[in-house]
C-alpha cells in the first residue's frame, strides 16, 4: 500500500507517543501502523481515502457500523443536555434509562457501571466475595473459571483469566482461580458430541465443586463462545449444569457476556439460549455499539440485599470517576434501540449469505473445524508457522481487509451492517490472503480450492 505523506507522519508521530495496546512496539519497526481518519458502515478509511473493512468490528466492539446516524443523533443531543456527572450522590435519566431497560432484557435488576470490561469482571468479582462476607462467609472468596478463558487484563480480570501469553510475566502478581475443564466442542473425542463433551467438563465441575464449594464464591464463564481463546464454542448443556451446580453447591454463576452480548451469538444474550439466568451478567463492548466506553455489572435482587444496611462498610465501595457517563448511556441506549427484534433476523439472513459465500474457506485443505454462531466465524489453520497471525494479518491488509488471527485461529466478526459487497470482499480477500501466507510460510498450498477465487 502506497502511503501519502500525511499518512507516513501521522503513524511515525504515533509510533513515538502512542504505545499501542497488546502491541510488541519494536514489530511496528516493519510492519506500519494504520492512521483511520473516517470510517463508514462496515468501512474504515485512511487519510489516503483506501478503504478497508473492518472484519473484527474493531475489538468486537462495533455493532451497527461506524458513522451511524441514529446513535450519533442521540450523542449530539445529549452533548447539548449533559455530558457527564459523578454518580455518587447524583443521577440522570440516561442511567436510570439504561439501567431498567438493561434489567428488562437480562432479568437482573441492579446495574452497576464501569468503563472497560476488565473493570466489569473486577466490580463482579468483588461483589460476589463481599456478598459472601455479608453474609458472614468471609471465607467464600475463591473462585473457579474455565481452561483458556479470557475475562481481561486488570490484576483481578488475569486472576481468572487463563491465556499464558497475557498472564505469566504477572503471575506473582496475581491470585489465580481454579481452573476447569473447557467444554470447547473441539477437545471433544473421537466420536463423542459437542453435547457429550459438555456433559463430560460438566461431571468435571461437579466433582471440583463437590470438594471445595465452601471456599468458592463463584464460577465465572464465557457463555457458549470463548472468544479469545480462539472462538472456541460449546454446547448450552454446559451453561445449564453449571447453573444447576452452582444453585445445589451455593456459588454465583457470573456471565461474562462482554464479547457474546448484544446479538452476537445469534441471540440479544448467549445466556437466552441455554435458558439459564446468571446471578451476575458482565457487559461492555457491544453495549455502546462501538461508540463509547462503558461497561455494566447486573446482579440479582438477592445479591443487592446483601448490601443493603445502615452500615456504610457493609456496602459496595467500588467507584470509577466516570462510573455512568450520560454520553456513554446514551449511545448505550441508542444501540439498544437498533437491536430490536428485527435487527436479529436480519443477522440471521446476512449469516446465512455469509456461511454460503464462506463454504469455500470450509471446504479449503488447509483450514479444519469450521465452526459458526450468530455473526461468529472461525476456523483453525493447518500450519506450523509460529507468525501465522502476524502474516495473515499484513496479507489481508494488503486485500482491504482487516483481520487478526488468534494464533492459528482465522475469524470473522463482522459488524452487523456488513452487505453483499462486504461479504464477496471479505470472503474472497480472506482466501487470497491465506495462499499468500501458507505460501510466504513454505506451506504448500493443497489443491482444490475453485479456480474463481483462487
Ligand atoms: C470475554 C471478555 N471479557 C473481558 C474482556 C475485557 O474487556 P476490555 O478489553 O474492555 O477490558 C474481553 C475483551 O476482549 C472479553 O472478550
Amino acid at each position: 500500500m502506497n502511503r501519502s505523506t500525511a499518512n507516513q507522519q501521522l503513524l511515525q508521530r504515533s509510533r513515538a507517543a502512542v504505545w499501542h495496546p497488546c502491541t510488541q512496539m519494536k514489530h511496528h519497526e516493519t510492519q506500519p501502523l494504520l492512521p483511520i481518519v473516517r470510517g463508514e458502515g462496515a468501512w474504515l478509511f485512511d487519510a489516503d481515502g483506501h478503504r478497508l473493512l473492518d472484519a473484527v468490528s474493531s475489538w468486537w466492539v462495533n455493532l451497527f457500523g461506524h458513522n451511524q446516524p441514529h446513535i450519533k443523533a442521540a450523542l449530539r443531543d445529549q452533548l447539548e443536555r449533559i455530558e457527564h456527572v459523578m454518580l455518587a450522590g447524583l443521577t440522570h435519566e440516561p442511567v436510570i434509562e439504561l439501567s431498567e431497560r438493561l434489567a428488562a432484557l437480562t432479568g437482573l435488576g441492579h446495574a452497576f457501571y464501569a468503563s472497560d470490561g476488565a473493570s466489569a469482571i473486577e466490580i463482579a468479582l468483588k461483589m460476589s466475595a463481599h456478598a459472601w462476607r455479608n453474609h458472614g462467609r468471609p471465607g467464600k472468596n475463591g473462585f473457579a473459571s474455565l481452561a483458556h478463558g479470557y475475562h481481561g487484563e486488570t490484576v483481578g480480570a488475569l486472576g481468572v483469566t487463563d491465556i499464558p501469553l497475557f498472564r505469566s510475566a504477572y503471575a506473582p502478581l496475581l491470585r489465580p482461580s481454579a481452573v476447569l475443564p473447557s467444554p470447547d466442542a473441539r477437545a471433544a473425542a473421537a466420536g463423542v458430541d459437542a453435547a457429550a463433551h459438555a456433559e463430560q467438563c460438566a461431571q468435571a465441575l461437579e466433582a471440583w465443586l463437590d470438594a471445595n464449594h465452601a471456599d468458592t464464591a463463584a464460577l465465572i464463564v464465557e457463555p457458549l463462545v470463548q472468544c479469545a481463546a480462539g472462538m472456541a464454542m460449546y454446547d448450552p448443556h454446559y451453561l445449564r449444569r453449571a447453573r444447576a451446580l452452582c444453585d445445589r453447591y451455593g456459588l454465583h454463576l457470573i456471565a461474562d457476556e462482554i464479547a457474546t452480548g448484544f446479538g452476537r451469538t445469534g441471540t440479544r444474550f448467549a445466556c437466552e439460549q441455554a435458558g439459564v439466568r446468571p446471578d451476575f451478567i458482565c457487559l461492555s463492548k457491544g453495549l455502546t455499539g462501538g461508540y463509547l466506553p462503558l461497561s455494566a455489572v447486573l446482579t440479582t435482587d438477592a445479591v443487592y440485599a446483601a448490601f443493603y444496611d445502615d452500615d456504610s462498610a457493609r456496602g459496595f465501595l467500588h467507584s470509577h470517576s466516570y462510573t455512568g457517563n450520560a454520553l456513554a448511556c446514551r449511545a448505550a441506549l441508542a444501540t439498544l434501540d437498533l437491536l430490536d427484534d428485527a435487527a436479529l433476523q436480519r443477522n440471521r439472513e446476512t449469516a446465512a449469505r455469509l456461511s454460503a459465500a464462506a463454504r469455500v474457506l470450509d471446504a479449503h485443505p488447509s483450514l479444519v473445524q469450521a465452526r459458526r454462531l450468530g455473526m461468529i466465524w472461525a476456523w483453525d489453520v493447518l500450519s506450523n508457522d509460529p507468525l501465522f497471525a502476524r502474516r495473515y494479518h499484513r496479507a489481508a491488509l494488503d486485500e482491504g481487509l482487516l483481520l487478526r488471527p488468534i494464533g492459528r485461529t482465522l475469524y470473522f466478526m463482522p459488524p452487523y451492517v456488513i452487505d453483499d459487497e462486504g461479504i464477496e470482499c471479505l470472503v474472497n480477500g480472506a482466501l487470497a490472503a491465506l495462499e499468500r501466507t501458507l505460501a510466504e510460510a513454505g506451506t504448500r498450498i493443497a489443491d482444490g480450492v475453485p479456480p474463481a477465487l483462487a
